[in-house]
C-alpha cells in the first residue's frame, strides 16, 4: 500500500498536527548546567569562547542559580577554578576548596536545585593532568585516593550527587567505598563513564583553567574510534556501583547514546560539551545558523539519541524557550 494512499505530509500540515505526533520532547528537569566556581567577591568573568557562561564567585554563583532554579531546570554541576593549584591537587579534597564552599552556599539557598560536582583533578593541579603523576604518566590507582576524598569532601559539603570525570579504572568502586564508609551511602553517583579525548573540550580548559600543561589526555579518556569499548566502561561502572552514566561528548556520539539506552536500565546522561555549544554560537554569531532553531534541534537529537540527562551550556536558553 505505498503511494497514493500512503502520504507522509498528511500529518505535518499543521504545527497542531506535527505537535501531536511529535515523538520527542524536552524537558529542562532533565537539564544540568555547568557552572564555573572563582575566588573572590561580586566575580563575573566571560569565558571568552564561551560567550554568556562565566567563571563566577561564590555570591554571584548564588544568584545564578536562583535563577536555574526559578527556570524549572533540573541541576547544575560544579566546577572549581582554585586559589592555586600544586601537584597534589590539595585544591580538590578540601573541605574548604571553592567547590566545597560553594556547594553549601547554594544548597542553603536553592533546596529544590540538584547540585551535583565534577570530581576530578585537572583544575588543581599545577600540571594540568587528571590524577597524581608518577613517572611522567598519571598513577590510576595512586589517584583513585584523591577522588574518593574529593567525593567524600563534596558530599560532605551537601552535593545532591557526585559526578566523577576522571576516567581512572576503579573510581567508581572507590569513591562508592568511600561514601559509604564515611555515611553517605544515599549520595548517588554520575559516572562520566564513556568520555573520549575529544578536541571539543578546548573551550572548556580555558573556562577552567585545566589544559594539560605536556602532553595529552589520551592514555586515559577514550579512543573515538572505539564503541565496543564504550559499552564496556559503561558496563564496568554499572558493576562496580555507577547509579547513571554518561557519554561524553553527545552529538557526535549520538550513536553511543542509542546503544547504550538500548542495553542498560539506568539513567543515562550526555554531556553537550563546550565546543558543541561554541560551534553553534561562533556559527549564529557570523550568521549562518539560526542560534535558537540549533540549539533546540541539538538538544531534541540528543534526547531522541536516548539520553534522559543533559548536560549544556544552553540549559537556561533552552528553558526559556521551552517555558
Ligand atoms: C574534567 C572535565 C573536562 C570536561 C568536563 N570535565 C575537561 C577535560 O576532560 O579535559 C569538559 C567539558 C566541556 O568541554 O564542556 N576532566
Amino acid at each position: 500500500m505505498a503511494f497514493p494512499v500512503n502520504r507522509m505530509r498528511r500529518l505535518r500540515a499543521t504545527e497542531s498536527l506535527r505537535r501531536m505526533v511529535r515523538e520527542t520532547s524536552l524537558d529542562p528537569a532533565g537539564f544540568i548546567l555547568p557552572l564555573f566556581a572563582c575566588p573572590g567577591e561580586g566575580v563575573k568573568r566571560e569565558i571568552g569562547a564561551m560567550p554568556g557562561n562565566y567563571q563566577m564567585s561564590i555570591d554571584m554563583l548564588v544568584a545564578e542559580c536562583a535563577e536555574v532554579e526559578s527556570l524549572g531546570i533540573g541541576g547544575v554541576i560544579l566546577f572549581g577554578i582554585p586559589e592555586k593549584k600544586d601537584e597534589m591537587a590539595s585544591g580538590a579534597y578540601d573541605d574548604q576548596g571553592i567547590v566545597q564552599r560553594a556547594v553549601r552556599a547554594i544548597k542553603r539557598e536553592c533546596s529544590k536545585l540538584v547540585v551535583a560536582t565534577d570530581v576530578c583533578n585537572c583544575e588543581y593541579t599545577s600540571h594540568g593532568h587528571c590524577g597524581k603523576i608518577v613517572d611522567g604518566d598519571v598513577d590510576n590507582d595512586a589517584t583513585l585516593e584523591w577522588l574518593a576524598r574529593s567525593a567524600v569532601s563534596h558530599a560532605r559539603a551537601g552535593a545532591d550527587i557526585v559526578a566523577p570525570s576522571d576516567m581512572m579504572d576503579g573510581r567508581v568502586a572507590a569513591i562508592r567505598r568511600a561514601l559509604d564508609d564515611a555515611g553517605f551511602a544515599k549520595t548517588p553517583i554520575l559516572a562520566y563513564a564513556a568520555k573520549f579525548a575529544s578536541v571539543f573540550y578546548g573551550p572548556f580548559r580555558e573556562a577552567a583553567e585545566s589544559a594539560p600543561q605536556f602532553g595529552d589526555r589520551r592514555s586515559y579518556q577514550m579512543d573515538p574510534a572505539n564503541a565496543r569499548e564504550a559499552m564496556r566502561e559503561i558496563e564496568l561502572d554499572i558493576e562496580e556501583g555507577a547509579d547513571m552514566v554518561m557519554v561524553k561528548p553527545a552529538m557526535p556520539y549520538l550513536d553511543l547514546i542509542r546503544m547504550a539506552r538500548d542495553r542498560f536500565d539506568l539513567p543515562i546522561a550526555a554531556y553537550q560539551v563546550s565546543g558543541e555549544f561554541s560551534m553553534i554560537v561562533a556559527a549564529a554569531e557570523r550568521g549562518w545558523l539560526d542560534r535558537e532553531r540549533a540549539m533546540m534541534e541539538s538538544l531534541t537529537s540528543i534526547r531522541r539519541a536516548g539520553a534522559g540527562i543533559i548536560l549544556t551550556y544552553f540549559a537556561k536558553d533552552a528553558a526559556r524557550v521551552l517555558g
